[in-house]
């Protein structure tokens, strides 16, 4: 797979496909993450002489035009944040465009509104990746977290376009989960959280034959204790999923890993939280986060790591007391000597609460991709570069 840095930029009009899917309220970019990680890949094609045409999307508006959807705090986040002319493109669709796009000077920058406001983009319309790649020299891929999804401005594009490679970002984030995924340093540890098991098959399969220890908590925990017998009162339960989670036991029975299970828990009792074993587990009770002899069973079983790979909060942590269990363990791999790589956005909200966010050898700006990258599925966004 090429990269940015393999071709000659100067003067061309790249196709930079980022991921601008950032938390927004009314207008105000609350966490600019995603932002500031695309950063690299823009001023280093602004340095090279590019045209700079950035797309991304913002939630899901289906085709249409929603007002809160719009890029505009983005851009003017990036007129503020980069040392270059920023301009905004409404409509990609109106005769304008094609103005603005052949007006668009060396080191300039063209930020596109929001590319799913086009009916186009979710369907991979070939009519409307063949507008985008009218305006497209070069197609650079910076939003390894869409690479999922097989839309216009990841594939369809890209399909037609002969210049085409990944920017800093998703070449960083290949670097660290194909390292992960092909060869990680031994032992290797995953920590998988997060409220539903279903969401987690394929990643736990995936992830069996490659690991030596599984450390499971959050919401997911419950359906795997309720399997083993244990009484989980009123809390979150998958129980069509209990044959599964049975399955995926004896699975790493079989292969030799060592499933780590919450001994005791957080859980809502009435208005109180209460911390108890498991065996004390009520009816009306609500598990709400790991307890204190959990944390300190997983945290010993995290000794010793080389490598470790983290996905989904291990309690309700959006909600105080309950972010206490995931804060204790962020802690502990914050200090493993280890090639550390966690994902997911919950994932990483948490660790950021923990202030550990900057101690993991990677952090993914990416969800869904992630987990489908882990899952072991061929990524079109990708595939389509090769
Ligand atoms: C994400 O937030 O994971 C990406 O931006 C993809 O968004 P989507 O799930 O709406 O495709």
């Amino acid at each position: 797979m090429k990269t940015i840095r393999d071709f000659d930029l100067k003067g061309k009009r790249v196709f930079l496909r980022v991921d601008f899917n950032v938390p927004m309220d009314k207008g105000t970019i609350l966490d600019d993450t995603r932002i500031v990680e695309a950063m690299p890949t823009i001023e280093y094609a602004l340095k090279a002489g590019a045209k700079v045409i950035l797309c991304s999307h913002l939630g899901r508006p289906k085709g249409k035009r929603v007002s809160e959807l719009s890029l505009s705090p983005v851009f003017e986040y990036l007129q503020r944040r980069l040392k270059a002319s920023v301009r905004f493109l409404e409509d990609i669709t109106s005769e304008e465009a094609k103005n603005f796009v052949s007006n668009l000077g060396e080191g300039e920058v063209l930020l596109l509104e929001n590319i799913r406001f086009y009916e186009g983009e979710s369907k991979n319309d070939p009519q409307f990746a063949q507008l985008l790649a009218s305006f497209t020299d070069v197609f650079i891929n910076d939003a390894f977290s869409v690479c999922h999804r097989a839309h216009a401005s990841v594939v369809g594009v890209a399909e037609l376009v002969k210049e085409k490679g990944v920017g800093f970002l998703t070449e960083k984030e290949l670097k660290y989960l194909t390292k992960v995924i092909g060869k990680p340093e031994r032992p290797f540890y995953a920590i998988i959280g997060g409220s539903k098991v279903s969401t987690k098959i394929g990643i736990l399969k995936n992830l069996l034959p490659r690991i030596d220890k599984l450390i499971i908590g959050g919401a997911m925990a419950n359906t795997f204790l309720a399997a083993l017998g244990y009484k989980v009162g009123a809390s979150l339960l998958e129980s069509e999923y209990l044959d599964i989670a049975k399955e995926i036991i004896q699975e790493a029975k079989e292969q030799e890993v060592k499933i780590y299970l919450p001994v005791d828990a957080v859980v809502e009792r009435g208005e109180e939280a209460c911390e108890v074993l498991l065996e004390e587990i009520e009816e009306g009770d609500k598990i709400f986060d790991i307890g204190d002899e959990t944390v300190d069973y997983f945290c010993s079983a995290l000794e010793g790591a080389k490598t470790l790979i983290w996905n989904g909060p291990l309690g309700y942590f959006e909600r105080i007391p309950y972010h206490w269990g995931t804060i204790g363990v962020a802690r502990r791999v914050a200090t493993l000597n280890a090639v550390t790589v966690a994902g997911g956005g919950d994932t990483l909200s948490a660790l950021k609460m923990a202030g550990v966010l900057t101690a993991f050898s990677h952090t993914s700006t990416a969800g869904g991709a992630f987990l489908e990258y882990l899952e072991g599925k061929e990524l079109p966004g990708l595939a389509v570069l090769k």
